[in-house]
This record gives structure tokens, C-alpha cells and sequence, in this order.
């Protein structure tokens, strides 16, 4: 290996007691391949397996912790306890690789699907319809306090089970405008109860699902287990979250005893759009505000090696690759073993098998142009 790339290649010990080999994560992607009862799919297991063996941790898709909180066709659910041994496999394959695994939990609130959930009723914090990334546009039914409450023990459940199943952990997914989002927002959240009106009432529901989920690790398990937090710093609608309300929202997670704080852009060095007179970097800025008191993962556009170095130099204590790692399964290995110059920054039109990955992630990819970068 280069010498000037082994700051990647440091150990961190995580509050859990959890210790990753490395410093480069899996991040999290939804590959619409589990089967129509909510199980993990041979297709997605081998997925996993094939980018598993570098990393020092794989968080997976998102998976739903209720049946109402489904947010996309051919997602697997952690919402019952007969998932647990589809979990349970999802996890084994990560883990016979090397690397961590680490279970993200969800509900899609406002943006899922009317047809993948019962009786075709979404939900959210209040009764404003999503303005982007939902086809349906449909205005979801505000939440009682009483299903609130629901919700977050089913966080808490989902979490039981990703033990029972032998996750490393799990990552609260707070970002990408899904139901956690959508209470801290001042867009979706309307609500005049405990729930919302200020700041600070937004953040409750956020708060209570950290709270349920580290009490349900705290009962339920035997060795270290990681409780992570993902957000998305900023939103474009108006009202909608802003860099200052995050850093408010930074604080709090601060304050925690979460083992990471995952930021979710799609641009590293993406700038903040409002809220904040800084011409820095949102990570950067995050990063700083956080110091010491909990590692931050920084992601976003980091395809060589020489990116992941520049990012990891800025002072977070990790790095996600996601669509790097469908691009390149052996990325992390490349590096490790001198190659660098040698990853694939282009998908290959003709290396669907060749990188394993399951037909219906192959063909969102291949939909959406501009999403991936494709070699001509
Ligand atoms: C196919 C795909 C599916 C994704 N699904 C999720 C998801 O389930 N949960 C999540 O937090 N982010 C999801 N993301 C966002 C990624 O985790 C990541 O933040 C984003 O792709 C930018 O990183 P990258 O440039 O390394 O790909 C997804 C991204 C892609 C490309």
C-alpha cells in the first residue's frame, strides 16, 4: 500500500466497545431486490457478500420497522419476528467477509408508496404532502400521539430483532426526508403538541426513538452493540430544515452517546445553501461543531482513493463509498494493495453479473441517467 493513504487504514474503537478495521464504510443503499414477504433475497445476499470483504463496516438498506413505514417495492422489513432469520442471513454474510454489519432502520412516512401500505394510507408528522421525490404526491394522515408512541417502540423492536439476528448495530435513519426527517422539519411537522411548534418540539420524536432504541440495547444485548444516526443537514423547500436548525440538531445528537453521526449528501464538499454565513464545507462545519464528542462519516462523490485521503484529511473520523462500491467492489482492496489506480469510477454498460448486483438495482441504475457515472 501507498504510505500516504494508511490514515484510511487505522483502527477506531467506537463508545459501544465495537472496533472497525478501517475507516471506510458501506453506506447505506436501497437496492429494491428482497422478496414480496419482506425477506432478505439470494440476489442481495450475494450483493452484500461480493462488498463485504474490505470495508470495516456494511450498513445495509434501509429496512422498515412497520408495515405502514415501507417506503419502496422490494424492501426487506425488520417489522416482525419471523424476519429474524432473513436478518439473520443478511448479517452472516456481511460478517463472514470481515466487516461490521450494521442494520438502518426506517419509516418512509409521507414518502412511501400508497400501494405498499395497508389500505393505502400514508402517514406523517402532520398532514403535508412530500413536494418532491414521491410520485404519489398523496396528503398523508397526521399521526396520533398514541401511534407516535407506536412507532417508536417499533424502532425499539426492530432493534431487538437486528440482535437476535447478530447485527453489530443499528443506524437510525434520520435523513433523506423519511419519517424521522419529516419531524424534525419544519415542512412536514405542523403539529402543536409535544411533537412540534418549536425547535425543540421537533426534535422530541428523534430524541424518544434514540432513547427507546439504546434502552432496548441496553436489555437486550450480551456483547457491543453501535447505535448510529444518519441525517441529511439541509432541505430545499420553504419552510424546510436549515444549516442552522442542523447544527441545533448536531448538538442534541452530540449529546447522545450515539457511536457515529452520519451526514447524508451526495457531494462532500457540498456547501451549505442557508442558515449559515460559512463558506466552508457542510461536513467541514459540522465536523467542527461536533469536535471530539461523537465520530462523524463523512460520504459523498469519493471515487479514488485520492478523493477518500482529501475527505478523511479534513478531520471526520470516516468515510462512506456507496455508489463507488457497486462501480468497484474491490475498491477498499485496490488500495490496500497498491492498486489504487486501478478502481473503476465508471459503471461498465456489460458488468451487471461481474458485479454482482441484483436485476432490479441494475435496472434503476440504467433508468435514471446521471445518477451513476457510466462508461460510454
Ligand atoms: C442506489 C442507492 C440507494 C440508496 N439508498 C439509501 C438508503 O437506503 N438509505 C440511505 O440513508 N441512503 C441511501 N442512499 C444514499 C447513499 O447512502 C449515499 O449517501 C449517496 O449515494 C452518496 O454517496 P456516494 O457518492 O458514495 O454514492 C442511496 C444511494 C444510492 C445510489
Amino acid at each position: 500500500m501507498n504510505p500516504k493513504y494508511t490514515p484510511l487504514f487505522q483502527p477506531i474503537n467506537l463508545r459501544s466497545g465495537i472496533q472497525l478495521d478501517n475507516r471506510v464504510v458501506m453506506a447505506p443503499m436501497t437496492n429494491w431486490s428482497s422478496n414480496p414477504d419482506g425477506t432478505v433475497s439470494d440476489e442481495e445476499v450475494a450483493y452484500y457478500s461480493r462488498r463485504s470483504n474490505g470495508v470495516g463496516m456494511v450498513v445495509t438498506a434501509c429496512t422498515y420497522v412497520t408495515a405502514n413505514g415501507k417506503g419502496f417495492h422490494g424492501e426487506f422489513g425488520s417489522d416482525r419476528d419471523d424476519l429474524i432469520p432473513s436478518l439473520r442471513r443478511l448479517a452472516s454474510a456481511i460478517k463472514e467477509q470481515g466487516a461490521k454489519a450494521v442494520l438502518q432502520i426506517f419509516h418512509g412516512g409521507r414518502m412511501c408508496p400508497p400501494e405498499l401500505v395497508p389500505n393505502g394510507e400514508i402517514v406523517s408528522a402532520s398532514a403535508v404532502p412530500a413536494e418532491q421525490g414521491t410520485v404519489s404526491h398523496q396528503v398523508p394522515r397526521a399521526l396520533s400521539a398514541t401511534e407516535i408512541q407506536s412507532i417508536i417502540r417499533d424502532f425499539g423492536e426492530s432493534t431487538r430483532r437486528a440482535i437476535e439476528a447478530g447485527f453489530d448495530g443499528v443506524e437510525l435513519h434520520g435523513a433523506n426526508g423519511y419519517l424521522i426527517q419529516q419531524f424534525f422539519s419544519p415542512h412536514s411537522n405542523r403539529r402543536e403538541d409535544q411533537y412540534g411548534g418549536s425547535l425543540e418540539k421537533r426534535l422530541s420524536f428523534p430524541i424518544a426513538v434514540i432513547d427507546e432504541v439504546k434502552k432496548v440495547v441496553a436489555e437486550n444485548a450480551k456483547q457491543p452493540f453501535l447505535v448510529g444516526y444518519r441525517f441529511s443537514p439541509e432541505e430545499p423547500e420553504t419552510p424546510g430544515i436549515t444549516m442552522a436548525d442542523t447544527l441545533a440538531l448536531v448538538d442534541v445528537l452530540a449529546s447522545k452517546e450515539l457511536d457515529y453521526l452520519h451526514v447524508s449528501v451526495t457531494e462532500f464538499w457540498s456547501t451549505p445553501r442557508r442558515g449559515v454565513e460559512d463558506s466552508r464545507s457542510r461536513l467541514e462545519i459540522i465536523q467542527e461543531r461536533v469536535g471530539d464528542l461523537v465520530p462523524v462519516i463523512g460520504v459523498g462523490s469519493i471515487y479514488t482513493a485520492d478523493d477518500a485521503l482529501k475527505a478523511i484529511e479534513t478531520g471526520v473520523s470516516m468515510i462512506a463509498i456507496g455508489r463507488e462500491l457497486i462501480i468497484d467492489p474491490d475498491w477498499i482492496e485496490k488500495v490496500r494493495q497498491g492498486k489504487e489506480s486501478e478502481i473503476e469510477t465508471k459503471l461498465k454498460n456489460d458488468a451487471q453479473s461481474r458485479l454482482v448486483v441484483p436485476d432490479p438495482l441494475w435496472q434503476a441504475i440504467v433508468n435514471r441517467p446521471g445518477w451513476f457515472p457510466i462508461e460510454d
